[in-house]
């Protein structure tokens, strides 16, 4: 099947593209790569404008728009994130609402296509449900502190070296690249983000061994693989998030088992 659409807005310099995208109407059927033409789309827009403009060409058609998931729109909130020619968020490591049509060519063939891991199921076309993410934080991924007026800044010394570790990981926006990207559909990089984070603040000291078995424990029973170290979680997440926290997860996990630490059934 293949329809042909148009920008009108973006000039006569824009570059025409054929678009495969996977159309799946719900869970319950099954999906298939349809093909749409764009024209001139502007090198300017992000990915999802020139999806937004496939979209408002198919409602004027009386078409299904196609299904896919953003909220921000800069690189912040984690919610956007397609395969586009088979790498999570395309061809350069940031988001998906963050990359841009300058990244592609006139006459380009691209595929997009949703998250494919089976904690990840698709909901409609490109959008699945990551709520499998929610359920690791859920397990582990807080501190228990009381309620009331904020702490003095300055009551809790935290090293630099340290706080500069645990924001690095804290950047993690959730996107599920990594487990996209990765052959075992691993989970690891996102685990080992949140697990660091706290780990390594004096706030998170009290729960760390019940927190890394805990959010461990539940990444098995959500059917993420396990983590053979191949580096593509890595090399895909547009915050950066280094293999480092992995190692940093598998300490703790170790040290918090040596202390009899077990997961909550
Ligand atoms: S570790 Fe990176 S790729 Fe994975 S969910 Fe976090 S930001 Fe996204
Ligand atoms: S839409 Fe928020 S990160 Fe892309």
């Amino acid at each position: 099947m293949q329809s042909s659409v148009g920008n009108t807005d973006a000039g006569k310099r824009g570059m025409n593209l054929t678009l495969r995208i996977w159309r799946q109407k719900d869970p319950s059927v099954k999906g298939k790569m349809v093909s749409y033409k764009v024209t001139d789309i502007s090198p300017d827009m992000s990915f999802l404008e020139m999806l937004d403009v496939l979209n408002e060409q198919l409602i004027m058609q009386g078409d299904d728009p196609v299904a896919f998931d953003h909220d921000c729109r800069e690189g912040i909130c984690g919610m956007c994130g397609v395969m586009i020619n088979g790498e999570a968020h395309g061809p350069q490591q940031t988001t998906t609402c963050q990359l841009h049509m300058r990244s592609f060519k006139d006459g380009d063939k691209i595929d997009i296509e949703p998250w494919r891991a089976s904690p990840f199921p698709v909901i409609k076309d490109l959008a699945v449900d990551r709520r499998a993410f929610d359920r690791i934080i859920q397990a582990g991924g807080y501190i228990s502190v009381p309620t009331g007026t904020a702490p003095e800044a300055h009551a809790t010394p935290v090293p630099k070296k340290d706080s500069d570790a645990a924001f690095d990981a804290a950047t993690c926006i959730g996107c599920g690249a990594c487990v996209a990207a990765c052959p075992n559909a691993s989970s690891m990089l996102f685990t080992a983000a949140k697990v660091t984070h706290l780990g390594l603040l004096p706030q998170g000291q009290p729960e760390r061994d019940d927190r890394v078995v805990n959010m461990v424990a539940q990444q098995d029973r959500e059917g993420f693989g396990g983590c053979t170290n191949i580096g593509e979680c890595s090399h895909a997440c547009p915050k950066g998030i280094s293999m480092e926290t992995i190692s940093r997860l598998n300490h703790d996990l170790l040290g918090a088992l040596r202390a009899g630490a077990r997961p909550k059934s």
